[in-house]
């Protein structure tokens, strides 16, 4: 009897599992899950940061061009390429550029080097895409846990590689979750131990990150320490029809 009271207990529980490269998602079942998608420094932490500050929606694009002809059609344009405002786009990819509801009522058409396209590989078959980020935490498991689904964290890491402040947060969200969840995932043992080992240091710990220091080479320090606070928005990050709105 015990036996079966534990199976049907552990069939029962909810499933967590972390994607730890957009380039992993086709093996993962996305079927009816909340896929969160982070993109901390600095897609999905911006696009928090913009709709906590106003703006309308966001419409992820995964290229430039098409980015560039939203322009015509009414659309705020904002690119980044390798961490950079890309040619032609006045507005880059700092969540610092939408403070004080600088596009409050706008359309943003955003296109980045790994943040985009992780949202367009996380449709097939979800039931509810979310952008997760420090930002935003609170909320973001606030929602989880008055939901039923599994939930699977896509990091957008970079260029389909591994990279440590997508999987910090990942672990961070998967650790507030662990109460609640089957954590028969190797990634969310790893990523929840990581996390919570550098959780008061993470600062000092991401200088380290390959993304870090690209942004510190730019002398855009002062994007990272913000995209590292913690619960400045209580606002969730929804895709509904395509398009990031709050909620
Ligand atoms: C990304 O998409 O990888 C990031 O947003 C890049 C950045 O903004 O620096």
């Amino acid at each position: 009897m015990h036996v079966l009271w534990v199976d049907l207990f552990e069939i029962s529980m909810r499933k967590i599992e972390i994607c730890l490269s957009p380039d992993l998602i086709h093996r993962y079942s996305l079927e009816n899950k909340i896929v969160v998608v982070v993109d901390i420094f600095r897609a999905t932490s911006t696009m928090v940061t913009a709709l906590g500050n106003g703006v309308n929606s966001i419409l992820p694009v995964e290229d430039l061009e098409t980015c560039r002809a939203l322009k015509q059609k009414g659309y705020t344009i904002a690119g980044e390429r390798n961490g950079l405002p890309a040619e032609g786009f006045e507005l880059g990819n700092s969540p610092l550029s939408y403070l004080n509801g600088a596009f409050q009522g706008h359309q943003i058409a955003m296109t980045t080097t790994n943040g985009t396209l992780a949202i367009e590989k996380s449709k097939k078959g979800a039931s509810e895409v979310l952008i997760g980020a420090f930002l935003n935490l609170q909320t973001t498991t606030d929602f989880i846990l008055e939901h039923k689904e599994d939930v699977v964290i896509l990091c957008a890491g970079w260029k389909g590689k591994f990279n440590l402040e997508d999987s910090l947060y990942a672990g961070a969200l998967a650790s507030k979750l662990s109460e609640h969840f089957d954590r028969d995932c190797d990634a969310v043992i790893g990523m929840s131990d990581l996390y919570l080992q550098h959780r008061n240091n993470l600062r000092p710990f991401l200088n380290q990150a390959s993304h870090a220091k690209r942004l510190q080479n730019h002398h855009i320090e002062a994007d990272i320490d913000f995209c590292l606070e913690l619960d400045v928005f209580d606002v969730l990050g929804r895709l509904k029809n395509d398009l990031l709105v709050r909620f």
